[in-house]
């Protein structure tokens, strides 16, 4: 827990200097020592300096050679909890289907539905566990998690169940989202609206009574949640306690941007389609727009329009949206180099958006996603000597060492 960090080639700090959110141009500014030190103690960043930096003595003590430094990032938008796979549908994309087109013919969705229902609890819990290691490896420690596979209220709280578990056991900081609004099961197919008024009237107690989700979310679109659907949804969990997300304007805008800014919903996710009235909205509104490069390389839809909404002044988050379907990558490194290439963003802002922006995207600002006194030591080493050869070198993991909350972790 108390452990001296030395000889720091580039320790980017993303420091926010109070702010909740970084926006606007104060993205590209990283706030970079070089040659700097580093003292956690008790999990905590407690000096940041120079070579000349005092440490006590019985401290463990890494010598950083000169490497970079950056914030652990937080992925705030994942579905990590599933059982199954869909390389069958990569493999008809790759001949022409859409995604739509394979989710209409029974796939999709309701694909990973049906293995997650039959899956076990221990299974799905070490399936996820896996990837869990996978994602912290590769410099992510903080993690949301959705539900969204099981579409009935016991597969929907046994993946809930499975998240709280893996909050209490695992090094990575793991966030609960509750989306039981992601399809409509079979169940429900001639009887949507009975379908979330089950969510709202049985579910949604359940699942705030027993503090099993931080946030909701609902997969607002044409043929999935409609407007007034997630408007329902949404009231009723703030009612409860629960802080809306939305997936918003993926395939379709249908105005979802709106009414999560109109809500005050803490983001709204993925954006691909977002048009002028979106983007206004969210620049009257604190709602952050957290987008998903990942998705539309995957599935080859055009990206969110990151670049303006920069330039508007909008705070913007990046996220894998990691999932069986739209998003096989868990990667936060390959999502800086999508972001830079394909969404005319720097190296700097994409580092930001990866960072204090996704940490902000959970509502944990105040204690992650920055390195600055007095926040939670969530420290990654690259073995590199500039924080842009990062994105630069795609493709590759570049974590060298794992600090978690202080605890420099052995793998
Ligand atoms: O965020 N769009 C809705 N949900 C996921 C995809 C889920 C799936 O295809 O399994 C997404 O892209
Ligand atoms: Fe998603």
């Amino acid at each position: 827990m108390n452990l001296f960090i030395k000889n720091i080639g580039q320790l980017v700090t993303v420091a926010s200097l109070g702010k909740r959110v970084k926006t606007g141009s104060d993205m590209r500014e990283l706030h970079i020592h070089t040659n700097a030190s580093l003292l956690i103690e008790n999990g905590i960043i407690t000096a940041i300096g120079g070579p000349e930096l005092l440490y006590p003595e019985d401290i463990d003590v890494i010598d950083a050679e000169g490497k970079v430094v950056l914030p652990g990032f937080v992925d705030s938008h994942t579905h990590t909890v599933f059982a199954g796979s869909r390389e069958n549908e990569f493999a008809m994309r790759s001949e022409g289907k859409t995604y739509q087109e394979i989710a209409e013919a029974g796939g999709g969705i309701l694909s990973t539905m049906r293995a997650t229902r039959e899956a076990g609890k221990r299974d799905l819990y070490r399936l996820a566990e896996r990837r869990l290691n996978t994602m912290l490896r590769n410099g992510t420690t903080t993690v949301e998690i959705k539900s969204g596979y099981g579409l009935s209220p016991e597969s929907e709280m046994k993946i809930l169940e499975v998240i709280s578990e893996l909050k209490r056991d695992h090094y990575v900081t793991v966030v609960a989202t509750f989306l039981g609004a992601h399809a409509f099961p079979p169940e429900y197919k001639d009887d949507k609206q009975g379908y979330v008024d089950r969510i709202c009237d049985y579910m949604l107690p359940y699942v705030a009574e027993k503090k099993l989700a931080t946030f909701i979310d609902v997969f607002c679109e044409t043929g999935y949640f409609d407007l007034k659907m997630t408007e329902q949804i949404i009231l009723e969990a703030k009612r409860r306690g629960l802080i809306p997300k939305i997936h918003a304007d993926q395939l379709n805008a249908i105005g979802a941007v709106e009414l999560g800014a109109r809500h005050n919903a803490i983001s709204v996710d993925h954006l691909e389609k977002t048009n002028g009235e979106g983007i206004a909205a969210l620049k009257n509104s604190q709602t952050i727009a957290t987008v998903l490069p990942g998705c539309s390389l995957f599935l080859n839809h055009p990206y969110a329009p990151a670049r303006k909404m920069i330039d508007e002044g909008i705070p913007l988050a990046i996220a894998t949206d990691f999932n069986p379907g739209s998003q096989m990558c868990s990667s936060m490194q390959m999502m800086l180099t999508l972001a830079c290439t394909q969404m005319q963003m720097t190296p700097e802002e994409s580092i930001t958006a990866a960072t204090l922006n996704g940490a902000a995207a959970l509502g944990l600002s105040n204690d992650i996603g920055s390195i600055e006194i007095g926040k939670q030591a969530d420290v990654v080493l690259y073995s590199v000597h500039d924080y842009r050869f990062i994105p630069y070198h795609y493709g590759t993991n570049h974590v060298w060492k794992v600090v978690k909350s202080g605890v420099l972790l052995d793998f």
